[in-house]
């Protein structure tokens, strides 16, 4: 019998603080190959999605050492954490003292450990397992954008979403390492980090893990 998600979190990872970020502790796994085919396995999908979840991404990352850097961005704000994986983002949000803070994931069990990386944090957060691209912008204040630029199919639904959002009056922050499908012209670069990330399907460990402040519309721009 499949085991529930949370069980299987648990099983495949180990908590353990974030290289660099030491005030976040994360349950995280070893060996990205290895898992999948263990996710394979339990789900009977060979097409079972990458477990993101059991990594910290560099664009989750570059956002969770801005947010450590510069509380004020979230301190007292409701957050939105897309495409959430581990929760890294949301959690880093409600260190640095946002109020709420909504976790979004489509792999249910990213969402088992976002609840079991919550927890090992003492925070609370909401959890939603759904796809929001196709829905209003979110009844919050900031929304958090780490690492959902590393396939052309996300990217090109991402960043709509995050337009009618921007447009509606929500910050969006962005973080990425550098990947290819980056709207790089609608974005202002806030700063940079040297960021290491967890999984060998990187081809990189270490990399320059940037954030980004998505432009309002009309405003046309540039990225230094
Ligand atoms: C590269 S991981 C980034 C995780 C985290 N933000 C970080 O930087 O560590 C991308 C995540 O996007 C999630 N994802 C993919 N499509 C999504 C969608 N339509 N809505 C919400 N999450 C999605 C995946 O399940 C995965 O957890």
């Amino acid at each position: 019998m499949a085991a529930s998600p949370r069980a299987f979190v648990l099983r495949h990872t180990r908590l353990r603080p974030v290289l660099g970020l030491e005030q976040i502790r994360l349950h995280l796994a070893d060996d990205a190959l290895s898992l999948w085919r263990a996710v394979q396995l339990e789900t009977g999908d060979p097409d079972a999605p990458i477990p993101y979840w059991a990594f910290a991404w560099g664009g989750g990352l570059a956002i969770a050492h801005y947010l450590r850097d510069r509380p004020a961005t979230v301190a007292g704000r409701r957050v939105l954490d897309l495409a959430s994986g581990s929760g890294l983002c949301a959690i880093a949000a409600l260190q640095a003292g946002a109020s709420d803070a909504i976790a979004v994931d489509i792999d249910v069990r990213a969402v088992a450990a976002i609840g079991l990386n919550a927890r090992a944090n003492g925070r609370r957060l909401t959890m939603l397992r759904r796809d929001v691209l196709d829905d209003e912008p979110p009844d919050v204040d900031v929304i958090l954008a780490g690492d959902c630029w590393y396939e052309a199919r996300l990217a090109a639904r991402v960043l709509p979403w995050l337009r009618r959002a921007r447009e509606a009056g929500i910050e969006v922050l962005v973080g990425d390492p550098g990947r290819a499908h980056l709207p790089v012209a609608e974005l202002v670069e806030l700063a940079t980090y040297d960021v290491r990330t967890t999984t060998e399907l990187e081809d990189l460990a270490h990399r320059r893990g940037r954030v980004y402040s998505l432009l309002p519309p009309g405003t046309g721009g540039a990225v230094s």
